[in-house]
């Protein structure tokens, strides 16, 4: 695959892209191996959320990861793991020794009787088997959908069933920083409440004591104990399903976001290569966790199918101590380091002390994604990781995209602090007004749509296209609508602004404030609740929670209970920073709650609180802001 090397030639491709994508995306496209080649580049009708790629071609991914790198990199390290607890021995695995491990649990995977279109959900902790179970689904032609492991039994019983998934992939226990998560038990909680799951496959990881049901659970080094390490690909066809991952929206329970062979496969690598600029002996190093899409495209699936060395970090940024990413960057010599806002505001939150003893030389570009970059902490990390001289590329993308749409290309385009800048070749941005209207120029402020398909566009929602329809391509005509609001500055850089719908950003993790009011209202003594972002120091947005009690125990007790429940139903990332017991919240005369108030006093903005005086209550707003924590 041809790499862009200048910005010329950005523009040049850019162009293209604009002006015949079918060619612009087969010449990229030309460059994998197919069992079959498309008939046709692309048909698409966003008003019915239809987009084919590639179609009637025919391939598997794993035959583009393995049998196409083989030949050149197969003693080439593709996956470097390194563990919780640094003392504990760090693996390599070559692209030969991957390989074969991937064709034995894709073996292990058929003996369970998995076929071709079976949903097998993965929740595993960050070691290279999740990586291995990923890519033998994939091999196999079985969907995988991969669970954050920190979810709740609750979430992950409702993921379970959503898809009818019919096996777990899973292991014994967790480590974390100094703890250990009772993972397995966490599966046999969500187990009681979902009746699809035939076999349970155990990886053993912390040693803990667990129960293993008979004829359900099996060992994972049992499984693959007698398995060949050579297993035929499944043959798919362009647009069969390659995984399903659930995220949160605005409304209702999280979305199972459907990702397809073909699409994906072109998308992820080519823009692995180009936003990153990775070079053939590079190290790269993504800390995002398999759980979310950019663990997905830009640990798995991108780095692996560019033939790149990928780095796997099963800890946390703070253990042993604060100065642990920093110790990984100098231990591999890593050339690309890619994480979140939140993770460098809360390692620059300690100051330079923890860096004072690393070399950081080896870093050639540093990276960004999941939450806008405030421009602190753009400085900080550009000056003190990136010492001031390796490019900074701040990636804007969704799950819904698969992979990065709006970033600079390292050292190519001009950077320009807390602006994800321009639109990658084949990406259409357009910024529209409330009523849709396209705001041309320089100098505008909107709401991000995308007019053109991309081939790593979502296809459906999984058992549910109609909610597809109506998330994504019903709020403006003829276009996919990101939920993010945007700004094109006098430069035409794109600057984005955050979620202008009921979604918040917590630490680069998305929530729907009605998913987390409905876990709260789970609590027996909660009325009614209405929950709501304000801008955090570390986490972007924290999560603030209003809520109506009918209780006699104390306000500090039914807080760390309202704090609990939610911990139990969805899991520990979707915690309220902070609970204020109210009477009342402030509605509208057709019963609508205002946010907008809501918002402003979480924000502790209260001097523009807008018009109060057409709700229903409006003294319920003093009160409230005389409360307010
Ligand atoms: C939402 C998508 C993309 C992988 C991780 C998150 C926000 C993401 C940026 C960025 C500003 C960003 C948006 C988007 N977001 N990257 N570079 N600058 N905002 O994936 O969980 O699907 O969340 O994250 O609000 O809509 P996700």
């Amino acid at each position: 695959m041809q790499r862009i090397k200048t910005l010329s030639e950005y523009f040049k491709k850019y162009e293209l892209s604009e002006k015949d994508p079918e060619s612009f995306w087969s010449e990229i496209a030309d460059s994998f191996t197919w069992k079959k080649k498309w008939d046709k580049v692309l048909d698409w009708d966003f008003e019915k959320a239809n987009t084919k790629w590639f179609q009637n071609a025919k391939l598997n991914i794993t035959e583009n990861i393995f049998e196409r790198n083989l030949k050149e990199r197969g003693s080439k390290t593709a996956i470097i793991w390194e563990p919780n607890d640094p003392s504990e021995p760090s693996i390599h695995l070559t692209y030969q020794e991957l390989y074969e491990e991937t064709c034995k649990f894709s073996n292990a995977l058929r003996s369970k009787g998995i076929k071709k279109g079976d949903r097998v959900i993965i929740y595993m902790p960050m070691v290279p088997e999740a990586a291995i179970a990923m890519l033998a689904c994939a091999r196999v032609g079985a969907v995988h959908s991969v669970v954050f492991a920190g979810f709740s039994s609750t979430s992950l019983a409702d993921r379970i069933n959503d898809c009818q998934a019919k096996m777990v992939l899973t292991s014994d226990g967790n480590f974390r920083g100094n703890k250990t998560i009772p993972v397995k038990s966490v599966v046999d909680e969500a187990l009681e409440k979902s009746s699809t799951i035939e076999s349970v496959i155990v990886l053993e990881r912390t040693k803990q004591t667990i129960n293993m049901f008979e004829g359900r659970d099996h060992w994972w080094h049992d499984c693959i104990k007698e398995e060949s390490n050579v297993c035929e690909a499944e043959v798919l066809d362009s647009e069969d399903m390659l995984f399903i991952l659930y995220t949160s929206g605005s409304t209702g329970k999280p979305k199972g976001v459907v990702h397809s062979s073909a699409g994906y496969m072109v998308y992820s690598a080519y823009t692995f290569l180009n936003v990153f600029q990775y070079d053939e002996n590079d190290i790269y190093w993504c800390t995002a966790d398999v759980g979310w899409i950019t663990g997905h495209s830009y640990i798995v699936y991108g780095p692996l199918l560019c033939g790149a060395t990928t780095v796997m970090f099963e800890g946390i940024p703070t253990f042993p101590n604060v100065s642990r990413f920093w110790d990984i960057v100098d231990k591999y010599k890593i050339n690309q380091f890619y994480t979140a806002p939140t993770a460098i505001r809360a390692l620059q939150a300690h100051g330079l002390d923890p860096i004072k003893n690393n070399s950081l030389e080896s870093l050639k570009v540093i990276g960004s994604v999941g939450e806008p970059i405030n421009e602190e902490a753009w400085h900080w990390y550009h000056d003190n990781i990136g010492k001031g001289n390796c490019p900074l590329v701040d990636t804007w993308w969704q799950t819904e995209t698969g992979g990065i749409m709006i970033s600079a290309l390292a050292g190519i385009t001009p950077n320009k602090p807390a602006h994800a800048s321009l639109p990658l070749p084949g990406i259409h941005p357009v910024i529209v007004d409330a009523d849709g209207n396209e705001l041309i120029g320089n100098n505008v402020q909107g709401n991000l749509c995308i007019k053109f398909p991309w081939p790593s566009i979502l296809r459906t929602t999984y058992g549910d296209h109609q909610r597809c329809i109506n998330t994504y391509f019903s709020n403006y005509k003829g276009m996919y609508f990101t939920g993010d609001g945007v700004k094109r500055d006098h430069d035409g850089y794109l600057r984005i602004l955050g979620r202008v719908d009921d979604v918040i950003n917590v630490s680069g993790h998305r929530m729907g404030t009605a998913e987390v009011e409905n876990a709260i209202n789970e609590h027996e003594e909660v009325i009614e609740s209405a929950v709501v972002g304000y801008p955090h120091n570390i986490k972007g947005e924290g999560i603030y929670a209003y809520v109506i009690v009918n209780s006699e125990s104390s306000d500090d007790i039914i807080k760390a209970e309202i704090i609990d429940v939610v911990r139990k139903v969805i899991g520990p990332i979707a915690k309220p920073d902070k609970v204020q017991i109210v009477s009342g919240l402030p509605k509208t005369r057709s019963g609508k709650i205002m946010r907008r108030i809501l918002r402003k006093i979480a924000s502790n903005d209260y001097g523009n609180l807008g018009d109060t005086s057409t709700l229903l209550n409006p003294n319920v707003v003093e009160e409230i802001i005389k409360g307010a924590n």
